[in-house]
């Protein structure tokens, strides 16, 4: 049933992001004039939250765009209606809907959904994960030396604050590895899971972005942490996700002054 809810959701709020894409839609800015949102983004949103309440009015909701509705529940929905607004508003198909389940503070299944490249996520905890029904699995590497790596950056760097995002991305590129910047930081996290990508990083994220696609990498054999090695949790912004075999490689270069 809670499948069942989180798949329809997820189709209801991908359905809205392919009626506006390329279309013509207002776009306005958050914390900074780079930080977008765009009618698409809250009307995916109203799909997605209107479809988990005709199936769960009691559960709790946490989304991007009307933060969080507090119920008497266990079950807590962890919604980004679209991530990658910046690339959808360009029309840049690399954008999704991203929703996890949480119960109890654990996550227990999530789903990411990119319908422009109709490429679906989807994991629960204890069964796997997969991308469109077939089962998926991080990749073998196990030399940064010859690994394919993303991440993104804030929109703010707050001045006399070590901007570490930067620091860390120079090292790499200074090696000539080859870092990318999708601007998705769900899609980042799938496409560790399905081995496109060996790692990912990222500083300040929020729960709405790696909620889901934490327990897609987990669920592929991949290992989610924090830069200091410490268990996931949606609450904490830091985000070092690999294959695991390069996770104590990345942490000790991303805490390399
Ligand atoms: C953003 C994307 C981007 C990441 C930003 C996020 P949004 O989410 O995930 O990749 O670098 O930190 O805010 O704003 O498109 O939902
Ligand atoms: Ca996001
Ligand atoms: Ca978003």
């Amino acid at each position: 049933m809670l499948k069942t809810t989180l798949l329809k959701a997820t189709q209801a709020g991908a359905k809205v992001l392919q009626e506006y894409f390329n279309g013509t839609f207002t776009v306005s800015h958050k914390s900074t004039v780079n930080d977008l949102v765009t009618e698409a983004d809250k009307a995916a949103e109203a799909a997605i939250i209107d479809t988990i309440r005709q199936d769960y009015p009691d559960h709790q909701i946490l989304s991007e765009e009307i933060g969080e509705i507090r119920r008497d529940s266990t079950v807590k929905w962890i919604i980004d209606p679209i991530d990658g607004t910046v690339n959808f508003a360009h029309g840049i198909p690399i954008c999704c809907v991203s929703i996890g389940v949480e119960q109890d503070g654990e996550m227990i299944m999530g789903a990411v959904y990119n319908p422009l490249m109709n490429e679906l996520f989807f994991a629960q905890k204890g069964f796997g994960a997969t991308l469109n029904d077939r089962k998926i699995s991080v990749s073998q590497k196990t030399s940064i030396a010859n690994a394919f790596m993303v991440t993104g950056f804030p929109y703010h760097f707050p001045e006399g604050q070590p901007n570490n995002a930067l620091d860390t991305l120079q090292r790499f590129v200074q090696q000539g590895l080859p870092v990318r910047r999708l601007g998705s930081a769900a899609i980042d996290l799938c496409w560790v899971a399905c081995g496109r990508f060996d790692a990912f990083w990222e500083h300040h994220l929020n729960a709405w972005d790696s909620a889901a696609g934490f327990l897609i990498v987990q669920e592929a054999g991949g290992k989610v942490t924090d830069f200091a090695g410490n268990a996931y949790s949606p609450y904490q912004p830091h985000i070092l996700a690999t294959n695991g075999h390069l996770h104590q490689d990345m942490l000790n270069e991303l805490n390399r002054i």
